[in-house]
């Protein structure tokens, strides 16, 4: 019998959305003759009963090398939990997640493909519990999902980050100039540490080591002795001080309420005081997120997308694909909600540390 397909994207976008999408679609088709659709704003776009667009070989022809989601992405919580006031006045938390199982039924669909972080493996978890037929593919820059060694978008992140990095150091060493950079990550370090490396930073502050300013300033100033006049150092977003916390766009910037950003600006500031050279910061911000995914994201979102077809096949309802070492196979959603940090012990941060490059400890 022919199946019915939907899929959605969660939360904020990632380089390599589109083509999971064009790999659900081609594999859906090929294998097992099944059509499928997409459904547009996430679980925003189910839950207000949008109509979802028949997505066909046609439909995802040339969708490899494009960035962002053809189905949109929305980054605002649960759409599921509503505050609805109750007799008192009082505002309560409803849980919808029954209404989202009865749209997808509505729907005609016979299971849905999430591709989203860990906001949308909850959200998605929630509605299986109440009885959806769901499968997830793990997405994020941030690869700070747990059950998966890697998560497709990281890896265009990184390749963005250390261009940017590459560019820096140009310009560092014509002036002479201490430059900051500022990446994305949450509350991981991983963009910052990859992209750190592979772009040569002489320091790196990662949200899971808290970072002493004096000890940055040491190595800054150990560099100079040596006849080095410039330095580059890549801050995470989500990088804090010891005894200090993390930084976010609060003051005097409302757009930006509640976004973490802003430490690259208190590090910049600190060694402008403390040195007497000059000091640039970098907040790379959202190009992180755009272009045309790497050729290693567009593979590892094919895998993703056409596994997640046969997780379908074999009725693998509440499961998301893990990558581990070298192959994927299906892992609990509720468990991926974990937050994958990095090992601050582990052998990248002793590679790291080997070459020289401060942590801020
Ligand atoms: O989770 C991906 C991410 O880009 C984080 O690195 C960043 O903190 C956040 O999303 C930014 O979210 P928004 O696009 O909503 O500003």
């Amino acid at each position: 019998m022919t199946k019915r397909i939907g899929i959605l994207t969660g939360g904020g976008d990632a380089p390599g959305l589109n083509a999971v999408i064009r790999a659900v679609v081609l594999a859906a088709k090929e294998k097992y003759g099944w059509e499928v659709f997409g459904i547009k704003q996430g679980f925003d776009g189910l839950l207000a009963g949008t109509v979802p667009i028949a997505l066909t070989e046609d439909s995802v022809r040339n969708l490899l090398s494009r960035g962002g989601t053809i189905l949109g992405a929305v980054n605002k919580g649960n759409p599921f939990l509503k505050q609805v006031k109750d007799s008192a006045g009082e505002y309560q938390q409803m849980d919808m997640a029954l209404e989202g199982v009865h749209k997808i039924d509505a729907l005609g669909l016979d299971a849905l493909i999430v591709a989203g972080g860990d906001g949308t493996m909850a959200i998605a978890h929630s509605l299986v519990q109440h009885g959806a037929k769901i499968v997830g593919v793990p997405k994020t820059i941030d690869n700070d999902l747990a059950q998966t060694d890697l998560t497709f978008g990281f890896d265009t992140a990184v390749a963005t980050a250390t261009e940017a990095l590459d560019k820096l150091q140009t310009t560092a060493e014509s002036h002479h100039r201490i430059m900051v950079m500022e990446v994305m990550g949450r509350n991981a370090g991983w963009i910052a540490l990859v992209s750190g490396v592979a772009g040569g930073a002489d320091a790196i502050l990662i949200p899971e080591i808290p970072f002493d300013m004096n000890k940055v300033i040491q190595k800054i100033e150990k560099i100079r002795s040596q006849g080095r006049l410039y330095s580059l150092i890549v801050v995470a977003e989500g990088a804090a001080p010891i005894s200090g916390e993390q930084e976010f766009y609060i003051r005097g910037n409302p757009m930006m309420q509640g976004r973490l950003g802003g430490i690259g600006y208190l590090v910049g500031n600190r060694l402008a005081e403390e040195e007497n050279v000059d000091v640039r910061v970098t907040v790379l911000g959202h190009v992180q997120r755009g272009g045309q995914p790497t050729p290693r994201d567009r593979w590892l979102a094919t895998r993703f997308g056409a596994l997640a077809v046969e997780l379908v096949a074999q009725e693998k309802w509440g499961y998301m694909l893990g990558l581990n070492g070298n192959l994927m196979s299906p892992v609990l959603m509720e468990l991926a909600v974990a937050q994958n940090l990095v090992e601050v012990n582990g052998q990248m941060m002793q590679v790291a540390r080997s070459i020289g490059i401060s942590f801020g400890d």
